[in-house]
This record gives C-alpha cells, sequence and structure tokens, in this order.
C-alpha cells in the first residue's frame, strides 16, 4: 500500500476519528490536493485511491482504460477501496466515478465519513484542462462531457455526510471548513 504517511506517531489522528475521511466528486474538484493537506493537518495517512490502482494494476489509468476497459477499471476500484475502507482511519480520495457504485456508496456509509467537493463546471473545466490524461475527457467537447457528469452524479454525491463548495476558496479555506465540520461525526452511528 503506497499510503503518505503524515506526522510522528504521538501527533497522530489529532480529531480522533475512528473512520476513514472519504473524498468524492468530480475530476477537478480538487479531492488529491486537498486530501493530501486535510491529512497532514489531521494527521492521518493520506491515499489516492487511483495511484492505489494504478500500483495494483502496475499501470496507469489511461492504460487500464485503453487495454482493458473501463469495466475492469471499476472492478478494481471497487476492490481497492472495499480494501482501504477495512483498514484503519486515512484520508482517502476516490476516482471521481466511485462513489457512484452502489457498494461503495454502502461501505462508505457504514465504515467512513464522506466529504463532498462541489465546483462549479467553469472551475472544473479549468482544472481539468491543466492535465489532458483523464480518460473519460478525450472527448471533442470537455464541458459536455462534464455537464452530463455533473446531471448523473450530483444525486449520489448529494449523498455524502458533509457537503463543501470547493470552487472559489483557496485550498486552505476548504480544508478549514473540512476541519471544523468532522467532530460533529466522530460518533458517527453505523
Ligand atoms: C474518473 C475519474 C478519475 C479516474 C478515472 C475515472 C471518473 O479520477 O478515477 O479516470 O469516472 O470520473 P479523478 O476524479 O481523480 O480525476
Amino acid at each position: 500500500m503506497s499510503a503518505e504517511h503524515s506526522t510522528l506517531p504521538e501527533n497522530r489522528n489529532v480529531l480522533g476519528l475512528k473512520r476513514a475521511v472519504v473524498l468524492v466528486g468530480l475530476m477537478g474538484a480538487g479531492k488529491s490536493t486537498i486530501g493530501r493537506r486535510l491529512a497532514r493537518e489531521i494527521a492521518l495517512d493520506f491515499i489516492d485511491s487511483d495511484a492505489e490502482i494504478a500500483q495494483a494494476a502496475g499501470c496507469s489509468i489511461p492504460d487500464i482504460f485503453e487495454v482493458h476497459g473501463e469495466a475492469i477499471f471499476r472492478d478494481l476500484e471497487k476492490r481497492v477501496l472495499l480494501r482501504l475502507l477495512s483498514g484503519p482511519p486515512m484520508v482517502i480520495a476516490t476516482g471521481g466515478g466511485a462513489f457512484v457504485n452502489a457498494e461503495i456508496r454502502q461501505a462508505v456509509r457504514l465504515k467512513a465519513i464522506s466529504v463532498w467537493l462541489k465546483a462549479d463546471i467553469d472551475t472544473l473545466l479549468e482544472r481539468v484542462s491543466r492535465r489532458d490524461t483523464r480518460p473519460l475527457l478525450q472527448t471533442g467537447d470537455k464541458r459536455a462531457t462534464l455537464s452530463r457528469l455533473i446531471d448523473e452524479r450530483h444525486p449520489f454525491y448529494a449523498e455524502a455526510n458533509i457537503v463543501i463548495d470547493s470552487g472559489d476558496g483557496a485550498h486552505e479555506s476548504v480544508v478549514r471548513q473540512i476541519v471544523t465540520r468532522l467532530p460533529a461525526w466522530v460518533e458517527k452511528p453505523a
């Protein structure tokens, strides 16, 4: 497992969380960047599920899509996330499609605190345009694809425990908002 470790053992898990924190939201919402900073802030390990999938498969996400197809990617994504969710509390950044899967959503509901990083389409578009490697956006019209994904996926993301507007604010402010709201979920019932 390629967890990014934060801080010394005696300074860990400053909020006393008993569950993982799982970041969900569309491509470009900032799940990995925010997740990494959040993990540092609350002294938990950070894992990016896409990085974990790529490591398990021994090839990049675009290669998994191209060589094996999306269905195989989704299966790997589910297996990796179910495994991570059965481990100790950590911060997990998911890929944009993960929370659409009913089994993953159910496991997150039972075993984690979910945070939806919600961003408007212009912010998403601007951010995804910086890195042109996402298989689902290898289409002519990225705005149209993102707009469709917003329609399809927002109802699922809306099931998250905490919803944070990640569109306008600086990363620090988004992390601060999450840290402020997490303690209410420390005793989250199963
Ligand atoms: C996907 C999002 C990607 C990655 C894969 C599929 C999706 O992750 O998991 O390309 O279905 O939205 P990011 O959300 O981190 O870009």
